[in-house]
């Protein structure tokens, strides 16, 4: 069967890795800006390997450069997600890209992609919440400033704080400044480890920033102690197989960690990371789990739960989205 109508819950997912190529085309077309650097003659983005990825994604970054762009980006974004069931999305949001972390530009960019997730809302019926993100290679001292947007900008919208980029710069406890000032304002907490790093990249991520979820967290797998930890401490796993299987950050889909994992007792979820970038959207990602592991319209049942009551948004809203998921 096709899992693209069935309602879907998404926790990871970069709005800016989100962006469809042709929509950033564009913009550099009306901005006179020349990206053709990063597009393969087919139009989708193009780049070797996770560090050129980033590389790429900072280029196409470059042209999104006012509120009114993110406007359009959360709207083009939002699209895709609908088009391909998503009912609830959890979107990191990374204020370095929008007036370089100060607080004021913040705010402009931030009432801006509030409007276009309320229409969003309105005309497509997806629901969207930001979690804010440092990016890890810019380094522990740039990361402080966007822990205070995300501090002075918590609310309905901004539910979270997290941190993603290249996994393998620094160690996480250089960051705990930044998490510390996100726990104190009351924000929940995620952070990418475990993509790239091994077992005690996820076990320091744990022990020095205390998440309450994990963006990947994959390579556990290889510590069944460490994994049997997670179980038990009810941590919650953002896992993105395409992504990891794109990337070669794991095997391919049947030797693809989510299984076992879940099969040991882990709270895993699904989400699509990059989809563009990736080649992947949220349909795909189900049906890939149904080829790969007979997963069928009970597990996704099970995972869409696991993702709704990990999301970061209050209790109005859980309900209003748990309502769509009892509807199929
Ligand atoms: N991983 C880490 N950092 C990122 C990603 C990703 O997939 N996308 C944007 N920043
Ligand atoms: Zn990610």
């Amino acid at each position: 069967m096709s899992y693209k109508e069935y309602p879907k819950v998404e926790l990871h997912l970069h709005l800016e890795g989100g962006a469809p190529p042709a929509f950033i085309r564009q913009l550099a077309h009306e901005k006179k800006t020349d990206l053709s650097r990063i597009f393969r003659e087919d139009g989708s983005y193009e780049y070797r390997d996770f560090d050129h990825f980033l590389t790429v994604y900072e280029a196409a970054c470059s042209v999104l450069q006012t509120p009114e762009d993110f406007r359009r980006l959360v709207l083009a974004v939002m699209e895709q997600s609908a088009e391909n069931g998503v009912v609830y999305s959890e979107t990191f949001l990374s204020p370095d890209f929008c007036g370089g972390g100060d607080l004021s530009a913040w705010r402009e960019y931030l009432h801006a992609m509030q409007e276009a997730a309320d229409e969003a809302e309105r005309k497509m019926g997806v629901t969207l919440r930001g979690i804010i993100t440092c990016i890890r290679h810019f380094g522990p001292e740039k990361a402080k400033p966007i822990a205070l947007c995300a501090a002075e900008t918590m609310g309905d919208f901004i539910t979270g704080f997290g941190m993603a980029g290249a996994e393998m710069v620094g160690r996480p406890g250089d960051y705990s400044y930044a998490f510390d000032m996100a726990r104190e304002a009351g924000l929940r907490l995620t952070c990418h480890a475990g993509e790239w790093g091994g077992p005690d990249m996820v076990a320091d991520t744990l022990r020095d920033l205390a998440p309450e979820r994990i963006g990947h967290g994959v390579n556990a797998i290889h510590d069944l102690a460490l994994v049997d930890r997670i179980a038990e401490d009810g941590i919650v796993l953002e896992v993105c197989p395409g992504s990891n299987v794109f990337l070669g950050a794991t095997g391919d889909w049947p030797e693809h960690p989510i299984r076992m994992l879940r099969e040991r007792g882990v709270k895993v979820t699904v989400s699509t990371d990059d989809p563009p970038y990736f080649g992947t959207t949220m349909t795909r990602e189900f049906e890939g789990l149904a080829r790969a592991f007979d997963w069928t319209e009970d597990d996704f049942a099970e995972l869409n739960r696991t993702a709704l009551d990990a999301a970061f948004c209050d209790d109005a809203t859980k309900d209003k989205i748990a309502k769509l998921l009892e509807a199929t």
